[in-house]
C-alpha cells in the first residue's frame, strides 16, 4: 500500500510539471497559453516558431511519466511485471493533465502517454510514432494523428496478449479523446491548425 499510495503521488506530481509553459516562459516567449490552440503541450509550443523548444517539450513531457513509471516499478522492486509502471506512469499522465498548479487545466496527454510506453512497453513508442507520423504526413494535423495513434495502441496491446496494459492504455485513450473535444470539432469543421502553423 505504502509503494502503491507513494507511486502514484510521486508520478501525479512529475507529471504535473508544465515543462511547456515552464519553457516558454523561460525562453521569453510569454505565456503559450495565450497562442495557437492555448494548450501547453508541444504541438502549441511549436507555434511558437522555435522548433528546439517544442522538441525539448516533447521529450520532457514524456521522460517525466518515463521516471513516473521506472519509480514505480522500482518502489514495488518489480523488473518483469508492467503494472506498476503502468500505475506510476499513469499517474502522471492524470498529473500532465490535471496539474494542481494551473487550476487543474494542464495538457492533452500525447507526450506523457508515449513517455509511459517508453517505460513499459518501448516497442509501442515505435507503434506510436510510425501510425503518428504516417497520418501527420497525410494531413499536416497533430490532433489527428495522436488521435489514430491512441486508438491502434491499446488495440495491439490486447492483440498481443497484454490485456492489463491494454485497459490502462484504452483508459489514456479515452481521457486523451476528450481532452481533444475542441480539436476534434475544428477537425470537423475544417479550421484545426495544422502541424507548425502559428495563429
Ligand atoms: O499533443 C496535443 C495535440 O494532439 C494537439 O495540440 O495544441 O493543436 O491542441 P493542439
Amino acid at each position: 500500500v505504502v509503494a502503491l499510495v507513494a507511486s502514484l503521488a510521486i508520478g501525479y506530481f512529475l507529471g504535473s510539471i508544465p515543462f511547456g509553459l515552464i519553457l516558454t516562459r523561460m525562453a521569453g516567449l510569454g505565456d503559450v497559453r495565450k497562442i495557437g490552440s492555448g494548450n501547453i503541450g508541444a504541438t502549441n509550443v511549436l507555434r511558437t516558431g522555435n522548433k528546439k523548444l517544442a522538441a525539448a517539450t516533447l521529450f520532457l513531457d514524456a521522460f517525466k511519466a518515463t521516471a513516473a513509471a521506472l519509480i514505480a516499478q522500482k518502489l514495488f522492486g518489480s523488473e518483469t511485471v508492467h503494472l506498476p509502471g503502468l500505475l506510476g506512469g499513469f499517474a502522471a499522465f492524470i498529473g500532465h493533465l490535471f496539474p494542481v498548479w494551473l487550476g487543474f487545466k494542464g495538457g492533452k496527454g500525447v507526450a506523457t502517454y508515449l513517455g509511459v510506453l517508453l517505460a513499459v512497453f518501448p516497442v509501442m513508442v515505435l507503434v506510436f510514432a510510425f501510425v503518428w507520423l504516417s497520418i501527420a504526413k497525410l494531413s499536416r494535423y497533430s490532433s489527428l494523428s495522436a488521435l489514430v495513434a491512441t486508438l491502434v495502441i491499446p488495440v495491439v496491446l490486447w492483440l498481443i496478449g497484454q490485456p492489463e496494459a491494454a485497459l490502462v492504455t484504452a483508459a489514456m485513450t479515452v481521457i486523451t479523446w476528450a481532452k481533444h473535444k475542441e480539436n476534434i470539432e475544428r477537425l470537423i469543421s475544417g479550421t484545426e491548425g495544422k502541424i507548425g502553423q502559428k495563429g
